[in-house]
């Protein structure tokens, strides 16, 4: 827990930096999983200053983004193709054809497949080492909304009311949120070697409370967490005010 989001993502950040630069020093690559909204924007901020300011080099480091709205344009102002760029990507020397977002432009029949073949691209880079995660309000992680099951793999899902709701401002109006998106599945994300799930704010604070102290169970999927045994939840004291 930390006084401030800013001081908590430095910290993330860090981590992170020094993963990547320990991978760069014996010449292997290193694995990200990466997530979009407004939980991890001060976090690529300070690698995007760690790559300006201290040389950190992104040349070795593959990355899979958790999800991505379907259906979805990559240049759409809400794509997360377009938010990763313009939060991360652009600014780093990371080879585009080590990036992965799943795309949300696929014909529907295509998508299982494509699915299959995300998991197959994290296997064959040898799994994820980090997994950044924030977290829904429904207490989804990813896209994987309540009714999730624990071995759930990549693959179209339905996005819940309330997650709608959260989207609205960005799509000018709920009417206007896809109604489905492409995401990684619980199991994807428990089998990266590290997760770390970070919240900040109050709006946070109850289903962080469910999601740290409550039973696990399929209605709050970020509970699966805690049967992972190297997950760390990242708070300010705002989004910790309503743990005991
Ligand atoms: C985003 C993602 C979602 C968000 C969550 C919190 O890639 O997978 O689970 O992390 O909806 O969103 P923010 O950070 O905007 O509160």
């Amino acid at each position: 827990i930390y006084g401030s989001a800013s001081d908590a993502s430095k910290e993330v950040a860090g981590e992170v930096a020094d993963l990547i630069r320990k991978r760069n020093k014996s010449g292997k690559k290193t694995v990200l999983g990466l997530a979009t909204g407004s939980t991890p924007t001060q976090v690529y901020g300070e690698l995007i200053r760690l790559h300006n300011e201290e040389g950190l080099s992104f040349e070795n480091v593959i990355t899979f983004n958790l999800d991505e709205y379907y259906p979805m344009e990559p240049h759409s102002l809400q794509s997360y193709v377009r938010f990763m760029n313009e939060h991360l990507f652009d600014h780093i020397d990371i080879p585009e054809e080590q990036v992965h977002i799943p795309d949300g432009t696929l014909e529907e029949e295509n998508i299982n497949d494509y699915c299959r073949e995300y998991e197959e691209k994290i296997r064959a880079a040898g799994g994820l080492d980090i997994q950044l995660l924030g977290i829904g309000r429904t207490g989804h992680i990813g896209f994987n909304e309540p009714g999730s099951r624990p071995d759930s793999r990549t693959r179209l899902i339905t996005l819940d009311r309330i997650t709608r709701k959260d989207a609205a401002s960005d799509f000018f109006g709920e009417e206007n949120v896809p109604r489905r998106a492409i995401t990684m599945g619980v199991g994807t994300i428990l089998d990266a070697d590290r997760v770390i799930l970070m919240a900040w704010g109050e709006g946070k604070a109850p289903i962080i409370r469910e999601a740290v102290e409550g039973n696990i169970r399929e209605q709050v999927p970020a509970t699966y967490l805690q049967e992972h045994d190297n997950a760390e939840v990242i708070l300010d004291d705002a989004a910790a005010e309503k743990l005991t």
